[in-house]
């Protein structure tokens, strides 16, 4: 049997994704202020519709889940009808496309939250660091810890968040509970101290993810579910006493849903140690029952020994992406990349968004 490559097709749930490039979720703070997207976002997706997959870029599952200015939403109407553009147009260039659902938890700032209320999280630990607001960086504020009541109210919004995804036409949703975002907040005990069922034993700080991901599901199958971790990244001044007890724990609780996939980013292995213990996070390949995405630092050359390994089945693309358009025909080709632009990531036009070129 020829060896796996980048270009053998694979099953997710009912999907059959034509190569296994999958266009990492990116940010890009160019929907309007209200969350919608828009004509930009449309050409944007459509020029990268040939991706395997396409996981969206962080998307607001409610008022209080924004913490970056110009951030999509989905949790009304005119929200949803934008998305439907983006995906219809996905559709219609042969692609496929899942909506990746995102609470910020204490990563935002009154400034961005409704009321000028405080964020919320586990517990009432700032991270170090400054809020992106759209009056420049601030401070994180120390956020408002969580009470027990609230959480079905948030679970709550991840159901009509999903729902609503479902409404728009993706093709399944991608729970972001990676970089130090509300649920992974509650999974690792650098940033969760909380002494009642949502804190403490693992069990415990995995409970609310299990919870969204048992609404997420019933809105969507677990088939069309997918689950983003990001055991060793420190981003947003996030840590874990022991993130190989904690992360391999928590894949195994997810084992009993029947996932469309697990993606596990790799980002902080080249800051070893600076968000608890170090250990290699494709270790949870082995833990996992299902398909496994990985994703951070990949090139052709990587990914297609990775795949051929067994290491994973599936790995996700962003900066690449973000700079190559056509990348899956790029890697067939063997042609060129075109040199990313940072200083047009976040925020801005179609400058360093839609007018990177194809290949002539
Ligand atoms: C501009 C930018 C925006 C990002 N936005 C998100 C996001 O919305 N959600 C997420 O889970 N990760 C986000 N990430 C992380 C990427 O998905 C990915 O993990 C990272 O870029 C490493 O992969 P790469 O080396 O292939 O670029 C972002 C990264 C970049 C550079």
């Amino acid at each position: 049997m020829p060896d796996i490559d980048l270009f053998t097709p694979v099953q997710i749930g009912p999907h059959t994704l034509n190569n296994r490039l999958v266009m990492a979720p990116l940010t890009r703070n160019r929907a309007s202020r209200e969350g919608v997207p828009g004509p930009l976002q449309v050409e944007y997706y459509r020029q990268r519709a040939t991706a395997g997959l396409i996981l969206s870029e962080a998307t607001c599952i409610s008022p209080e889940a924004v913490g970056y200015p110009f951030t999509p939403g989905i949790w009304n109407g005119l929200q949803v009808a934008g998305w439907a553009e983006v995906t219809a147009a996905v559709h219609d260039a042969g692609g496929k496309i899942f909506c990746q659902l995102w609470h910020v938890g204490r990563v935002s700032h009154p400034d961005l939250q409704p009321e000028g209320r405080l964020p919320v999280a586990p517990s009432a630990i700032a991270p170090a660091g400054e809020a992106i607001t759209y009056e420049g960086m601030k401070p994180f504020v120390t956020p408002r810890a969580l009470d027990g009541e609230e959480l079905p109210g948030i679970v709550n919004a991840y159901r009509i968040a999903a729902r609503n995804a479902l409404s728009a036409g993706f093709d399944g949703v991608e729970v972001h509970a990676a970089n130090g975002y509300l649920l992974d907040e509650f999974l690792r005990d650098g940033s969760n101290l909380r002494a009642d069922a949502y804190g403490g034993a693992v069990d415990n700080r995995a409970r609310l993810l299990l919870e969204v991901l048992d609404a997420v599901c019933g809105a969507w199958g677990a088939s069309r579910v997918g689950v983003r971790l990001s055991p060793v990244q420190p981003f947003n001044d996030m840590r874990d006493s022991d993130p190989l007890a904690t992360f391999t724990r928590v894949v195994e609780r997810l084992n009993a849903y029947d996932l469309a996939y697990l993606h596990v980013t790799e980002m902080g292995r080249d800051a070893p140690g600076a968000a608890g213990p170090f250990f290699d996070p494709l270790d949870l390949r082995r833990v996992w029952n299902g398909v496994y995405m990985t994703n951070a630092g990949y090139d052709k050359a990587r990914a297609n020994a990775a795949l051929a390994e067994g290491k994973a089945d599936l790995v996700a693309f962003g900066v690449p992406f973000i700079a190559n358009p056509d990348l899956p025909e790029r890697y067939r080709r063997d042609a060129p990349l075109n040199p990313p632009d940072p200083a047009t990531f976040y925020g801005g036009g179609e400058k360093g968004y839609t007018d990177y070129p194809f290949l002539g």
